[in-house]
């Protein structure tokens, strides 16, 4: 037996804690005001906050990711198909689905893992009301390419921003992008409320839309004219929210270490393909994905998660399998169709990834790699 396997356990990720004190004062007045959810204080302060951060006009909180995306799509009154990869969480898909709509798979990147915009058109049909990209571990798509076509065919466009708080592409927030964005405030992520997400946007009416939809559909008193649902983030975790985004950038910085010491060890082993960092992009370095080229590095991707799993270091393949292969989904979508994102998924390994990893943590992962590729 190796002698890691006596060693602390490792986990993909480890969410971020503000310092107890400050989190305890600034739930302390809910004591008092007892307005615990349902559009507080702490959920408006927080809106006001984000909105300033991410440099987008408007923020929609939302009680989290995925329902951010269910209801950014219903209230868009989508129809037919969408346009989308299967080289993502089962949130994306699911909520295309749970909305009554049809995913339509697209091809990814081979760099980026993120939509080929180049393969986009092919799958337009007259059904096709949107196309929904994934910003996958933080790689922003060709949101460029992505509105050209849009406009071309007067496509709607839903960004899956999940991975992408805190990014900026030539200077412009990552939320921008489309008709909506939606990112996830999970606990896992670079900046979380612990469970929690938001929908941004620019049309104030479709922000009216989606504040309603996500208090049942109620309009008024008396009106309630939306199938809606409950998605409100409640003051707690709005609370979790404010408390985090004063260290998000601290966040974000120690992670860049994290990230330079994984490259600085694992650049140059022979099949290993670390994700390069996208020119004009400003990085949250949310994950830490690696390729396995078995042939040269001597071992697959599934070898070298179960050595790490055996030392304590709980890697994830992520994203595997792909959405379209899911039992719920069986029979209705061929995984051969997107051979990119199949290729992708059976080789890829997400590394513990989180601000307070530490040096000798990154070793003993990259000691465990190293060794299992020469075995
Ligand atoms: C790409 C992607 N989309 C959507 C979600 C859903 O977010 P949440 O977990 O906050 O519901 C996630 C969460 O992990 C995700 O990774």
């Amino acid at each position: 037996m190796s002698q890691e396997i006596y060693a602390e356990e490792i986990y993909v990720a480890r969410p971020s804690m503000p310092p107890f004190d400050e989190f305890i004062e600034e739930i302390g007045e809910l004591w008092q005001t007892r307005r615990l959810t349902n559009m507080g204080a702490k959920h408006k302060k927080l809106e006001e906050e984000l909105r300033r951060y991410l440099h987008v006009k408007n923020v929609s909180l939302m009680v989290n990711g995925h329902m951010a995306l269910e209801l950014a799509i219903q209230a868009m009154r989508l129809t037919g198909e969408v346009i989308t990869t299967p080289f993502t969480f089962a949130s994306t898909t699911h909520a295309i689905v749970r909305n009554g709509l049809k995913p339509v798979f697209c091809d990814i990147d081979p760099d980026t893992y993120t939509i080929d915009a180049d393969k986009i058109e092919a799958l337009i049909t007259d059904q096709t009301s949107a196309i929904l990209p994934v910003h996958v571990y933080g790689n922003l798509c060709e949101v460029e390419k992505i509105r050209s076509i849009a406009q071309k065919y007067g496509l709607k466009v839903i960004y899956d921003a999940a991975h992408a708080f805190g990014e900026s592409y030539r200077g412009t927030g990552a939320g921008n992008f489309g008709d909506a964005s939606i990112f996830s405030f999970h606990a896992t992520k670079v900046f979380h409320t612990i469970e929690g997400g938001a929908v941004c946007f620019a049309d104030d009416e479709y922000g009216m839309d989606l504040y309603r939809l996500k208090n049942f559909g109620i309009r008024g008193q008396e009106t309630v004219d939306f199938i809606g649902a409950n998605a409100k983030m409640n003051e707690f975790q709005a609370a979790m929210g404010l408390c985090n985004l004063r260290y998000i950038d601290s966040e974000i910085e120690k992670r860049k270490r994290v990230y330079e010491q994984y490259v600085k060890r694992l650049t140059g082993l022979a099949g290993v393909r670390i994700m390069k960092q996208q020119s004009d992009v400003k990085p949250n370095y949310a994950y830490f994905p690696v390729i396995f080229e078995e042939k040269e590095f001597g071992a697959t991707r599934n070898e070298v998660a179960l050595q790490l799993q055996q030392a304590g270091v709980y890697a994830r393949k992520y994203f595997y399998p792909l959405t379209s292969m899911y039992d719920c989904y069986h029979g209705r979508f061929d995984a051969e169709k997107t051979p990119v994102a199949l290729g992708v998924s059976k080789r890829v390994l997400t590394l513990p990834m989180y601000g307070e990893l530490e040096e000798e943590e990154i070793d003993r992962i990259c000691r465990i790699i190293k060794h299992t590729g020469k075995r």
